[in-house]
């Protein structure tokens, strides 16, 4: 039962000087229930069924192996309670009919439902939070520990007042381990207590309205079975890729430090097992019941069968606690490398925090060994399938300055799917390697055939197979890790066979134009998703996207310089194994000075023809709808296309100047013969910021990221909106379907390297920062080349100290200044 303490807040929660959102992103934000607290704490006070697909997501807990929405244990799935469970890389195909058509889906599997528990007293009625007389209620998410806590009491029929304390989380330092704690107490009375706890085996995919029709059975039953006296075994295996995966749970009852539990009865049904356990309650004494779970699965390493495995290490675990003290020391470990304080700016550092606790429970260095990406929504929930698209552009750079072995082993995931890569190119007439837009187990291209608009109900082709600038965020990537890292192994062993292959996949794409004697990209999909074609030729693609063509020739020029840089001889094996032939190079250089870019009125065009759309009436779309981020489907339901119009879903152009410093760009610009005047890139940004409706949350960080230099105050309103992503879900719904896991990542990085002007460039730090004052004074950890370091900036100048160690000193140049950085010690740069 609803309780009534949820008051509907301001939607830019944060206070202070902090400026409002960005106004598109203002109407289709949720209220906002997050409570001020201390800044580790993440606070919901009060029970509503409407907000608790949102607040699922955001009390998820995770270790990078697996994780868990934050769902209430005695609810099954259904339209208000989803409690997921996802495993980094278990994915499953299925085929659907849907529209005439037969699809095949690729999705992350929901796992079976382990945190099953559930109580009643004196043999009334299952305790279940939506029929419940809710007393009081709250939700609270320890971003220091990981832990999530939930308490309420309730009145019973008869006017018993009972209370309740729940706590869990997902064991950040032995991966295989979950734990869920519920503390009982009879306030105002005594009664005999019957707990049920259980693992649900009988769970489907079916978080996603829009998936609805598209198959979500994954899992078949293996066996269930009994494990000693306090535990249980249930085992399934994914239909179509057929992994095996284990789960077994221990409950245990004690009541004032001894064991509690009366009598034991075992519960069957069809792909569900558990216990039923009876216990006292004796007013005023509270009754602890503690489940701990462990999970294997069939891609786990070092171990013989998830079943065995699961069985095996459940009688070796301690008990919560003690379990708890371990996770809590691993998280320690970590807040120490993703330390971040924001001075005078509590409520931005709370989020900031929430969005780096998301991060790690997606990716950790229990991630390592799993041969997984960073799919887009974490392991929270099932939008996009679980796939891994160019996200990881967003993530990285948070990764390679705390834990690169991490970003390393997701770069290994691409390099393992050269291969298919390599075969996607062949198979469409061009060399080198095709990455997919999105991506799941093998590496083939899992971007759906046929999408739903949800406002019309129509089913229509989903053109984004075409955003090839995939295989740029991948080379990208490589070169940024292998920056930060100095990591030559990577570069020689991998980095480089995947920066060749692009290229020359680049190279393939681009063919010669004679009447412009330039080369050319025809038939892409730009960042933004809005042109999927020409007005009447919908889905041809569009030509000459500008962020793909000048980004291809940074890969082209990357790719020389990373061939350049490896010693003689690994270059001459690499160059002979791949059969890179001279006169290959030299076309690299000669597309590399004379890829076509096209511009219109003083400003860079996203594409080529894009000067020929139309104007859209932006005002009356938004008087008339409200909340316009995805204008796409607003128009095709009116029988309109924004193929027609001169707007974007999300950065584009403004791509460039995000991946790009300024230097970099002209430099780039002045290698193919076009002038970039000083006006120019100011002009670009506010003619695509008029034309942008921001359907996908990580337009705020593009945006907020570009105006840093010129608009410190239109750049706050966007890092206002990019917080906001999911704790306001600024989208108007999409935060249950899975966490944004780029804008979380992408706030840390505006901080640490927009705001703050840092760059890992040519073997030096180079701090140039346009600090916002009303941000407070940030304290930041960063690991450079090794070396940790803390990094203090406000608006008056730059501390940067170095660890103690035995490393070798940086350099580090602030404005011109350059410092050399020994260990133990710190420089100073006012500013
Ligand atoms: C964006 C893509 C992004 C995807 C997953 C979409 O809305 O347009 O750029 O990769 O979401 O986050």
């Amino acid at each position: 039962m609803r309780t009534s303490d949820p008051q509907p807040r301001p939607l830019h929660f944060l206070r202070g000087p902090l400026p409002r959102p960005h106004r598109r992103f203002r109407r289709a934000a949720a209220r906002v229930t997050v409570e001020p607290d201390d800044a580790w704490t993440v606070r919901y006070r009060g029970y509503d069924p409407d907000e608790e697909g949102r607040r699922e997501a955001l009390c998820t807990v995770g270790n990078g192996y697996l994780a868990t929405r934050g769902a209430a244990p005695e609810c099954p799935g259904g339209a208000v309670h989803y409690p997921g469970t996802y495993a980094a890389g278990i994915y499953n195909r299925l085929s659907s009919a849907v529209a005439g058509e037969v699809v095949e889906n690729e999705s992350l599997v929901n796992l079976p439902n382990w945190l099953v528990l559930t109580f009643r007293i004196d043999g009334g009625a299952w305790f279940d939070v939506d029929a419940a007389d809710l007393v009081d209620y709250e939700q609270c998410l320890d971003l220091r520990r990981a832990v999530l806590t939930r308490r309420f009491r309730f009145r019973d029929e008869r006017g018993r007042t009972t209370a309740v304390s729940q706590r869990r989380f997902v064991d950040m330092r032995f991966e295989h381990a979950c734990a869920l704690e519920t503390t009982i107490t009879a306030e105002d009375y005594s009664g005999s207590l019957e707990i049920r706890s259980g693992i649900d085996g009988a769970v489907s995919n079916s978080l996603v309205d829009r998936y609805r029709e598209l198959g979500g059975q994954h899992l078949d039953l293996v066996r269930t079975a009994a494990l000693g006296e306090d535990s249980v075994l249930l085992e399934v295996r994914t239909n179509q890729s057929g992994i095996e995966v284990a789960m077994a749970a221990r409950t245990r009852v004690r009541c004032g430090g001894t064991p509690a539990g009366r009598e034991r009865r075992l519960v069957e049904r069809e792909a569900w097992i558990g216990q039923d356990i009876t216990a006292e309650l004796v007013s005023g004494r509270a009754v602890t019941v503690e489940k701990v779970v462990t999970v294997f699965t069939g891609r786990d390493r070092a171990i013989s069968e998830p079943a065995v495995e699961a069985a095996r290490w459940l009688p070796r675990l301690g008990c919560f606690e003690a379990l708890l003290d371990e996770h809590v020391l691993a998280w320690a470990g970590l807040w120490r490398r993703f330390h971040v304080a924001m001075e005078g700016q509590e409520e931005a550092q709370r989020v900031v925090r929430l969005h780096i606790l998301h991060l790690v429970q997606t990716v950790s260095s229990n991630t390592v060994d799993l041969d997984v990406g960073v799919p887009s929504r974490g392991l929270h929930g099932e939008a996009y399938r679980g796939h891994v698209l160019w996200d990881e552009l967003f993530v990285f750079p948070v990764l390679n300055l705390r834990i690169p072995g991490v970003t390393r082993s997701l770069l290994r995931y691409r390099y393992r799917r050269l291969p298919e890569a390599r075969q996607a190119a062949r198979e469409a007439g061009y060399d080198g390697a095709m990455y997919p837009w999105q991506s799941g187990s093998d590496g083939r291209e899992e971007s759906q055939r046929v999408h739903l608009n949800p406002r019309s109900g129509h089913w229509l082709p989903d053109p984004t197979w075409r955003e090839r600038h995939i295989g740029i965020a991948v080379a990208y990537n490589t070169w940024q890790y292998y920056q930060a890292t100095g990591d030559r192994e990577f570069l020689t062993n991998y980095g480089t066979e995947m920066l060749v292959e692009l290229s020359r996949f680049w190279a393939s794409l681009a063919t010669y134009d004679p009447v412009r004697d330039r080369y050319v990209i025809r038939g892409v999909m730009g960042p933004d998703e809005f042109h999927s074609g020409y007005p009447g030729a919908e889905s041809g693609g569009i030509d000459n996207n500008a962020y793909t063509n000048v980004m291809a020739v940074w890969v082209l020029l990357r790719t020389a310089e990373a061939l350049e840089s490896l010693p003689r001889q690994a270059r001459r094996e690499l160059t002979d194994t791949l059969r890179v032939r001279p006169e290959e190079v030299r076309r690299w250089e000669e597309i590399s000075a004379r890829m076509f870019v096209p511009f219109h009125d003083g400003v860079i065009s996203q594409f080529e023809g894009y000067e020929k759309l139309e104007e859209l009436d932006w005002d009356a779309y938004g008087e008339r709808y409200g909340n316009i981020q995805r204008l796409d489907r607003i128009l095709e339901a009116e029988g309109d296309s924004v193929n027609r119009y001169k707007a974007s879903k999300q950065a584009d152009v403004l791509m460039l100047f995000y991946l790009l410093s300024a230097d970099e760009l002209r430099e780039l610009f002045d290698r193919l013969g076009y002038e970039l005047d000083p006006g120019a890139i100011p002009r670009t940004i506010d003619y695509y910021l008029a034309r942008t409706s921001h359907g996908s949350t990580l337009s705020a960080v593009v945006h907020a990221w570009v105006l840093a230099r010129a608009h410190r105050q239109r750049a706050l309103e966007f890092f206002v909106s990019a917080l906001e992503s999911d704790v306001a879900d600024i989208q108007g719904g999409t935060t249950r379907e899975g966490i944004h896991l780029a804008a979380m990542a992408g706030t840390v990085d505006l901080l640490q390297r927009c705001f703050s002007g840092l760059e890992t460039r040519g073997d030096q730090l180079v701090l140039n920062p346009y600090w916002p004052e009303p941000l407070g004074m940030l304290e930041i950890s960063l690991r450079y080349r090794e070396h940790p370091l803390k990094l203090r900036i406000s608006g008056h100048r730059v501390d940067v100290a170095a660890g103690a160690g035995m490393h070798r000193p940086i350099r580090v140049t602030c404005r011109g200044q350059e410092c050399l950085l020994e260990p133990g010690a710190t420089v100073r740069f006012p500013l």
